[in-house]
């Protein structure tokens, strides 16, 4: 061990004056995060691979004339690394104030999306003038595309890519790539049509990615004038058996939108269209919350539990006696926790004696 508490044999560098470890194939910005080094970000998804477009995470490297972008630039031994001095952070505010002087708007409502915030907070943080240079402005508006889930607001855009980026290194999906160049960039779909006409399965994750709410999350927008605070409670999507990790945002009692959560085991940040815009049911009016048995009328009643479950014993009774135990088939919700699917198998295969059990996640 040397003084600094490291392995001879360890690979480290000196960053902000202190040798820390790094391990094979780590940028500079992974050492430094790792080691709390907080440096800003715009193009930066830690799901995706490093990009190198807006170099706000740019350091300083000793024998470098330059700065450098540290998600892109890998630690090698012995490199002297400063995250803050004052050239740095100049540049940085400058870089800030070039992407904010052509960008119409700050003020975005947080449902936009998980990360829509994030220009924002990053100009307060630098305190960036907002018109410091005069001149063309990218991006058009594409509001008028046609579908109930994703607000396509191009006009707010900074082209980092991360939304095409996630589309094809998450999703495998490519139902949006980049036109043009310049001030004439344009995220856009196949032959620029709209999203519900292109591969675009309404994952959401472009939505959930964008720095600076271009791209909007439009079921949760429609609550943005409830003046009620944001509420976030983690849990896990209801629909399938994957068991996707997700925050659901409510304002008072009022589901109002779902995010992703990025730490979430079983998905790391990405949901399908069910678990991101598929929540109505919970609060819908047609919900039931008490079993129904048909009666001799032909129509629906309210029943209580005994009731149903006596109803539902005397129907699979009548089967079983008609047409034979091989007659019975059950279907176990992929809503149900664990333990009901597996009292479900039990009850078809030890209590009919057939074989005739699925569950719905696997269609
Ligand atoms: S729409 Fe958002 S995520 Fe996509 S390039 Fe523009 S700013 Fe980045
Ligand atoms: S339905 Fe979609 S979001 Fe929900 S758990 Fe399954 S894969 Fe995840
Ligand atoms: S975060 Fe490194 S270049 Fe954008």
């Amino acid at each position: 061990m040397n003084q600094n508490g490291h392995h001879p044999k360890q690979k480290t560098i000196i960053l902000n004056g202190r040798e820390v470890a790094f391990f094979e194939g780590e940028t500079v910005y992974e050492v430094a995060q790792r080691n709390q080094q907080d440096i800003p970000t715009l193009c930066y998804d830690d799901r995706l691979e490093p990009f190198g477009g807006c170099r706000l995470c740019v350091v300083d490297v000793e024998g470098m004339r330059n700065p450098v972008a540290s998600c892109t630039f890998q630690a090698t031994p012995g490199l002297v690394v400063n995250t803050h001095t004052e050239r740095i952070e100049t540049h940085r505010k400058t870089l800030l104030e070039m992407v904010v002087s052509e960008n119409r708007e700050l003020e975005v409502d947080p449902l936009r999306g998980y990360a829509s915030q994030e220009l924002t907070d990053l100009v307060s943080l630098y305190e960036a003038q907002t018109g410091r240079f005069q001149g063309s402005q990218s991006g058009t508006t594409n509001t008028e595309d046609d579908n109930p889930f994703i607000f396509r607001d191009y006009d707010l855009c900074i082209s980092c890519y991360r939304c095409v980026r996630v589309c094809a290194e998450e999703e495998g999906d490519y139902a949006i790539s980049i036109m043009n160049r310049g001030f004439e960039t344009q995220i856009t779909t196949e032959f620029n049509g709209l999203l519900k006409d292109s591969a675009c399965t309404f994952c959401g994750q472009c939505v959930q990615t964008c720095p600076t709410g271009a791209l909007g999350d439009l079921k949760a927008m429609r609550a943005a004038s409830i003046p009620l605070p944001i509420a976030k409670t983690r849990t896990i999507c209801p629909y399938c058996g994957v068991g996707c990790s997700v925050d659901v945002l409510t304002k008072g009692d009022q589901i109002v939108g779902i995010h992703p959560a990025m730490d979430g085991p079983a998905n790391e940040g990405a949901l399908c269209i069910k678990g991101q815009f598929a929540f109505d049911f919970v609060q819908h009016g047609d919900r039931l919350k008490t079993p129904l048995i048909r009666g001799e009328d032909g129509r629906f009643h309210p029943a209580s539990w005994d009731e149903a479950l006596d109803r539902a014993a005397d129907g699979f009774q009548k089967v079983e006696e008609q047409y034979g135990r091989h007659a019975v088939y059950g279907v176990a919700s992929g809503r149900a926790p664990h333990e009901a699917a597996y009292t479900m198998q039990k009850f078809i295969r030890a209590g009919y004696g057939t074989h005739n059990i699925d569950n719905c996640s696997r269609a």
